[in-house]
């Protein structure tokens, strides 16, 4: 890999009165990006490492190996580390809904669990973690609907999204707890997400951040829409973190495949996308106490392969060989001269 990234300045240094900045990980790119993390980065997130189906695949067993190691590599780093995700529909281990005749669980069984669960991995992390994603995902992306159908809504309603933030905040009082989702600067699904989050304060139940997930494209959403989300959000006087923040290249409905290299405008178009909305969420720094990308260069990305399969994607703001893209220099001068 190329060092360059070393002569340009930090990412991190450049927003350390503003916000962290974090990138998602996993026991091979804290190998391959090691570096490149230690030097832009100082927070990081377990790309999939401490969901339920990892941590938990079986009732009596747990198995923390692979988050255990990427614990470490904050701490030697002295980078922070959010955790993701409790309670969440997707990479939810069967067993949780199933008792021991195959049967579904009761709702009473079913929050036991979670709580057990949440106990369990909250505690053993409250001295690394400093945030939590509580509850990813039960918002309706489409029609009338508040919530998600699932078998945690089919099993236990909608009361066990209350409950796991109870849980978590027994686990551990310190942990800034999250909810987190996509879709998230949408304004039908926005409204849906205040919605939730209002009525969970209204019943007093803690939880002190709202996660915008912030898988964008070069198109979408609009800085209004996103200014709009940050806004809506943000009156609910929550701190609001962006979690999961990529760039695709594509719209959601492109289904082009010839490209092995990015188009030189593609490049330059990034580079005006994450300027524009790194002045936008600059505007919010108050509000705004984290900013994590959902990888950190172009050589891993979650994108390469969805949602069209063998296509490459580059969403970061660091190439396939880590170097600085001009996104990054965007970002850098323009942050460079903010401050007189
Ligand atoms: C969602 C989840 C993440 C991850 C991405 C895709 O956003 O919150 O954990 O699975 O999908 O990589």
């Amino acid at each position: 890999m190329d060092s360059t990234f070393r002569s340009v300045p930090a990412l991190k240094q450049l927003f350390a009165a503003d916000f962290k900045i974090g990138a998602a990980v996993n026991p091979a790119t804290i190998r391959s990006q090691a570096s490149l993390l230690a030097y832009h980065f100082n927070s990081i997130t377990a790309e999939n490492e401490m969901k339920f189906v990892s941590v938990h695949p079986e009732e009596q067993a747990y198995t923390f190996e692979a988050a255990d190691r990427l614990v470490a590599f904050a701490r030697e780093h002295g980078m922070a580390m959010r955790g993701h995700t409790l309670v969440w529909h997707n990479q939810t281990s069967d067993w949780l809904f199933q008792d021991r005749q195959g049967g579904r669980v009761s709702k009473e069984l079913l929050l036991e669990r979670m709580r057990e669960h949440i106990h369990t991995v909250v505690g053993r992390y409250k001295n690394d973690i400093y945030a939590w994603d509580v509850v990813n995902e039960v918002i309706a992306d489409e029609g009338d609907a508040l919530l998600r159908a699932s078998k945690w809504t089919e099993i236990a309603g909608p009361d066990f999204i209350a409950k796991a933030f109870e849980y978590a905040h027994e686990a551990d009082p310190q942990a800034l707890l999250f909810y987190n989702d996509y879709n998230e600067s949408n304004p039908l699904k926005r409204d849906k997400i205040y919605t939730l989050v209002q009525s969970l304060l209204e019943q007093g139940v803690p939880i002190h951040g709202i996660g915008l997930q912030a898988h964008w494209n070069l198109f979408d959403p609009s800085l209004d829409e996103i200014r709009a989300a940050i806004e809506k959000y943000a009156s609910l006087g929550l701190q609001l973190q962006l979690t999961e923040l990529d760039v695709s290249m594509f719209r959601f409905e492109d289904r082009r495949t010839d490209l092995t290299e990015p188009e030189p405008g593609m490049l330059e178009q990034q580079a005006e996308r994450y300027e524009a909305v790194f002045r936008l969420l600059l505007e919010y720094r108050d509000v705004i106490s984290g900013v994590t990308f959902w990888g950190a260069a172009d050589d891993y990305t979650w994108l390469d392969g969805f949602p069209v399969r063998g296509r490459k994607n580059w969403p970061f703001l660091f190439d396939t060989q880590h170097r600085p893209k001009a996104a990054f220099d965007r970002i850098a001068a323009w942050a460079a001269e903010k401050r007189p």
